[in-house]
Formats: C-alpha cells, structure tokens, sequence
C-alpha cells in the first residue's frame, strides 16, 4: 500500500460525504471545512481525513502543512489547449479598437488557427499541447475537458482529436475530448453553409463515431457562427454517435443557444454572457450546468454573464478557464476563481465550489473528483501559508500554490513549507 498523509492543515476545504451531485445557487455559499486537520491518502485515493488528534502515526510519505490549506485540485470543464500557434496579432488588434467579431469576419479568429493547424505536424500539434496540459496541472488542475475546432477540416478535426486522445491516454489526469467541428464556417464553405454542415454529419462525425475519438459534441451557437436550428441538426446527430452537448451559447448575444442545449439534454451551456430571464427560466427546469468562463469576457472585454442572478435563481453554476490562444491564453485556474470574485461578484466560498464540485459534475466525473470525499481521487492542492479561505481570490496573480498531489503523488512542488518533526518527514525541499 502506497501512502501520503498530510498532517497539521489549517484548513481542509470542500470535505463531503460520498453520494453527491451537483451544489445549486443556494448552497454554493457554503464550503465545509475542517480546521487542523489530517488527509490521508493511500493507493491513489483518499482514504481518511479529520481532526489533527486523530491523525496516524505514519505514512509511506508525510507532508506537513502547517499554516496551509489543502483543497480538490480544479477541474476545468472547457478549453480548447490543442492549437498550434499563438494569436498576439490580434490581441494588439483589439487593442488598437477591432472588435473579436470583426477580426473572425476579416478571416482571423478561430479560421486562421484552423489554417495554422491544418499544416503542423500532429506529433507537434502533441508536443504543444502536453506541455500546455502540463502547466495547467501545475496551476492546480486535476481534470479537464478538450475541445477540437481548429481542423474544420476531415483530417483537422480527426488529428485533433488523435492529440486529445495521445493526452487522454499519458495524462495523469482525467480528459474529456468534445467534437467541436462546429466551431466556424470555413472559408470554403462560405457560401455553402448546408455543404459544411453536411461534412460534419456525414463525413466527420461517422469516423468519429466508429473510432471512439469523442465524449461530447460542442457548437458555437452565437451570431455570425452557427444558428439555433443549425446547432439541432448537429447535436442531433452526434446523439446518434452517443455524443452528449456541451455546447458554447449566448456569449456574442442572446442567440437561442441555451434554448437549443437545453432542449438537447445539453451536460452543460458554456459562456452565456448574454442571459436573461427566459435563459434563466429554461435553466431552472432542466439538468444543464450553466459554466461561465469569466476569463474570456475579461480578455475580450465583453459584459459578464449575470452570475448573480444564475445563483440566486438556484442554478448549479460551474467555472472553467476556456483556455484558447483568441479569447482566453491562458489556463490559470486560481486566476479564474479570482475573476469570479471581482467580476462575476461570487462569493469566494461559490468561487471554489463552482471550480470544484461543479465544475467535476460539468465533467461528469463528480464521483470521483471535486471534493475531499472518501473513495475519490486523491489529487489534492497544497497551499502556501494563508491566512484565511477568501485570500486566495483575493491574492489574483500571485502563485499561491505549494504543491500540487495528483493521485497521491507529488506532481509538482513549488516552494518548502515548514519543517516538521516528524520521522519519516517527507515534508517539501
Ligand atoms: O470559447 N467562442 C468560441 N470559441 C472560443 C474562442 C476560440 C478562438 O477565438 O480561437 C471561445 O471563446
Ligand atoms: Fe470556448
């Protein structure tokens, strides 16, 4: 038996009992913790945690914690890190007054990544990508959510999804892989909007289908990019493949998309920075996690989708990064938690829980990650020394991460905590 115990935490956060789903809006607010606490980690899941008195004596390896918190690494239920270069042309674009939609209509945006993509090796394409996969687990993520969407192309789409595959299979971690070959027109089908249509239905989706490369199908349902109706059609037939919705919607406006997810069983709406209450009603009477993504309004400077709102109308909010080289680069999801706090006006306590147990459900993997529950996975963030749960969003930018468990293991360690006086003291270098 493989063992970690961490003794002497501050504050262990988001302790639950087996068995549960997803927090709605009224009880994000609460966030049980343990003060002076032990976790006890063995084969890879945790299998103990309480109070400091009741903690064993020994361990294969021994933390300590003292001053720290210890917390469920982050899942992150949306980004699309598979790309093959950088956008910073566009981003000094925008900042010279161009608008995100008017450089998608000039051929930039999620087009000239597609271009891009479509001549890069795949072992490139790979290399990239893991790398990028690796920096987020050392920014504490511990389950994450893969788009494709810059193919738009048959063998694109299908090289992107082999990369998330090659990931799914060497990662430490859980990935999820979402079909997003319906993420823009190509230029080539401009005039011929039903032609490209048809080559996800027909074309891409069938080898996907018979390849097992997918777990969900993704739309971009917005203005400019694909129409309610159009969404139907495709999620209708990647539900035929055993593709679940996890669908973009209403991010550029109110674009019928969280109608359309909904109606389709959607897992999750992702972005909705244009929500009323007819998006919120609909929410209301259905099983869709409403995901809101506050790094891309942020960098966008779009409107911010109505959190509170969401959360007091009960919704089971949940956060992700949306990490993409157009409109979020970055996959940091500390900063998101803070964003969530300053922009979205969460509290720190429904930061976290949206970044962890929601987030989990808007993986599909609640029973395993997104919170400090016996049987689940031990993959766990160590802090540096705080002083209270609400520094840590309130510390944006700054890397308040000590150390990163996943599975039991020391994934990454960033700084020494305190000696302990332990034997068998495993405590940080
Ligand atoms: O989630 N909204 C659609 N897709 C991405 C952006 C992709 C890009 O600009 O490359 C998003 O924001
Ligand atoms: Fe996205």
């Amino acid at each position: 038996m493989d063992s970690l115990l961490i003794r002497n935490i501050q504050f262990l956060i988001q302790v639950r009992e087996p068995g549960l789903s997803k927090i709605p809006g009224s009880s994000l607010s609460y966030l049980p913790t343990i003060e002076n606490a032990f976790l006890l980690i063995e084969d890879g899941k945790i299998s103990d945690y309480g109070a400091m008195e009741h903690a064993p004596e020994s361990a294969d390896q021994v933390i300590d914690a003292t001053g720290s918190a210890v917390m469920p690494t982050f899942c992150d239920p949306h980004t699309h890190l598979v790309f093959a270069e950088s956008r910073e042309k566009e981003f000094v674009d925008r900042i010279k007054g161009l608008s995100y939609s008017e450089i998608a209509k000039k051929g930039g945006g999620i087009l000239n990544s597609a271009k891009r993509l479509n001549q890069v090796p795949e072992d490139v394409l790979y290399t990239q990508a893991q790398a990028r996969l690796e920096e987020v687990m050392r920014m504490g993520t511990g389950a994450i959510e893969i788009k494709s969407g810059y193919g738009l192309t048959v063998e694109g789409e299908l090289k992107m999804l082999r990369v998330i595959k090659r990931l799914k299979a060497h990662a430490q971690i859980p990935v999820k892989a979402n079909f997003l070959g319906a993420h823009a027109i190509p230029l080539e089908y401009k005039d011929d909007r039903e032609g490209y249509i048809k080559l996800i239905t027909e074309e891409m989706l069938p080898k996907i289908g018979e390849s097992g490369l997918a777990d969900y199908i993704d739309v971009f349902c917005d203005v400019g990019f694909f129409t309610p109706e159009e969404t139907g059609v495709l999620l209708r037939a990647g539900q035929k493949y055993g593709l679940k919705p996890k669908i973009h919607a209403n991010e550029l406006a109110f674009s019928g998309g969280v109608q359309i997810g909904v109606a389709h069983q959607a897992v999750s709406v992702d972005h909705l920075e244009c929500v009323g209450e007819e998006e919120i009603e609909v929410l209301k009477n259905s099983e869709t996690i409403p995901t809101l993504l506050p790094s891309t309004a942020f960098f966008l400077g779009i409107p911010v989708p109505p959190a509170r709102k969401m959360i007091d109308a009960d919704l089971p909010v949940a956060l992700a990064s949306d990490y993409n080289p157009g409109s979020s680069p970055s996959g940091s999801m500390p900063f998101i938690l803070s964003l969530a706090c300053i922009t979205l006006k969460m509290l720190p306590a429904e930061a976290i829980n949206a970044a962890t147990l929601n987030a989990a459900a808007a993986l599909e993997l609640i029973d395993s990650h997104g919170s400090i529950t016996k049987g689940k996975t031990g993959s766990v963030i160590i802090t540096k020394p705080i002083p209270s749960i609400a520094y840590l969003p309130y510390r944006f930018g700054s890397n308040w991460i000590s150390s990163v468990i996943i599975g039991g293991k020391v994934f990454d360690r960033h700084q020494a905590t305190s000696p302990g006086k332990h034997k068998n003291q495993g405590g940080l270098p």
